[in-house]
């Protein structure tokens, strides 16, 4: 064990009031790890930036201020697991802001193959660009980032989490929740709603973070809808009870639960996670899915979303019901993406006084 290894252990050891603390700089949002350093406040910052980009980059002149604002920045996108949404987004995003973008997308293309550390891999890359941008198959490999280079390193740059393992994902809460509060904006927004969660809730980041997410919202309740093998897992469980946050677990099937959500989460089974290949492929899911006779018993007014990749968690046939937000939601992702990078540079005052 390194030195390194044991002044992570010790960092880790604390609470995550007191870990996030080193995400920040000058009381602001620095890197982007946990869905936990998010309050409201923050959430309608890079919300109303989100809006005000999407008004902008219509024009021609518009798009070009834009990327005038980080021309002068680089990122990279260090992305070691596979991903086409994430990654395409934050690409899409670094761009309209006018950011040079470089990438590693396999580690047997870095000198990680040559027995180079993680740690040294970072502060090699940190070297080059002015923000990283990561996902990685290691459950704390974004926190330990953040951590190595605001505590260890000379070249201090911020870090965005990409999909950290089977922990969390929060930029893909981040446009969840933008993606519902738009949706329910005339009906008050996302305050006093159901989300009903369905699919692998045990090993899906996705719904982990914007798990943590709901805490900044009043009055909503929560559906954990999954076989038992998939439900979600006693850390966030105890997050929610200690927020008083209702949530009630579903095992039997989807239908049991579905008129009562006004929106409704698919997620895909992550066999890739299986530690004995092919016993994801064991449980019953079907029950857990959604066609056509389900959406007859969808709220009028509810949505229904996923993160995507879908396997066939939603018939296609449902794709052209009105209530199906996922494609919507799927491009929300570069806009919110742009806005979170604009909001860490400290550039969005430009965009919001255009
Ligand atoms: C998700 C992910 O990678 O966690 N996809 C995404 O980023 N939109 C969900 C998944 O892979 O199932």
């Amino acid at each position: 064990m390194s030195i390194l290894d044991e002044k992570f252990e010790e960092f880790q050891a604390g609470s995550i009031e007191e870990r996030i603390k080193c995400f920040k700089q000058d009381g602001r949002l620095f890197d982007m790890i946990v869905s936990q350093q998010l309050d409201r406040k923050i959430l309608n910052d890079i919300y109303d930036i989100t809006n005000q980009l999407r008004t902008i980059s219509k024009s021609k002149s518009g798009s070009i201020f834009i990327q005038s604002l980080l021309c002068h920045k680089r990122a990279m996108l260090y992305f070691t697991q596979p991903s086409s949404r994430t990654f395409l987004s934050f690409e899409s995003a670094c761009h309209m802001l006018g950011m040079r973008t470089s990438e590693i997308r396999d580690s047997r293309v870095s000198s990680e193959i040559k027995g180079e550390s993680f740690d040294d891999s970072l502060r090699t890359y940190s070297s080059y660009t002015d923000l990283i941008i990561m996902r990685n198959d290691m459950e704390n490999s974004a926190e330990r980032a953040a951590w190595l280079l605001n505590t260890w390193s000379n070249r201090c740059i911020p870090v965005v989490n990409g999909g950290s393992g089977s922990d969390q994902h929060p930029t893909q809460a981040i446009l969840d929740i933008y993606t519902l509060q738009k949706s329910f904006a005339s009906q008050g927004g996302l305050d006093g709603k159901t989300v009903l969660m369905c699919g692998d809730l045990r090993r899906g980041r996705t719904v982990r973070s914007l798990s943590y997410l709901i805490k900044n919202f009043e009055d909503i309740r929560l559906i954990y809808t999954a076989p038992q093998s998939f439900q979600m897992k006693g850390d966030v469980c105890e997050f929610l009870e200690k927020n008083n946050i209702p949530f009630i677990v579903e095992t039997e099937s989807i239908d049991n639960v579905i008129s009562e959500a006004d929106a409704i989460y698919m997620t895909r089974i992550q066999d890739e996670y299986d530690l004995v290949k092919g016993e994801s492929g064991k449980v019953d899911i079907s029950r857990f899915t959604i066609g056509l006779p389900e959406m007859k018993k969808v709220k009028p007014n509810g949505i229904i979303m996923h993160p995507f990749p879908r396997r066939n968690e939603i018939d296609v046939a449902v794709d052209s019901d009105p209530r199906a937000m996922y494609w919507r939601q799927e491009r929300n992702g570069m806009w919110t993406r742009a806005a979170l990078i604009a909001y860490i540079f400290n550039v969005h005052n430009e965009i919001l006084n255009f």
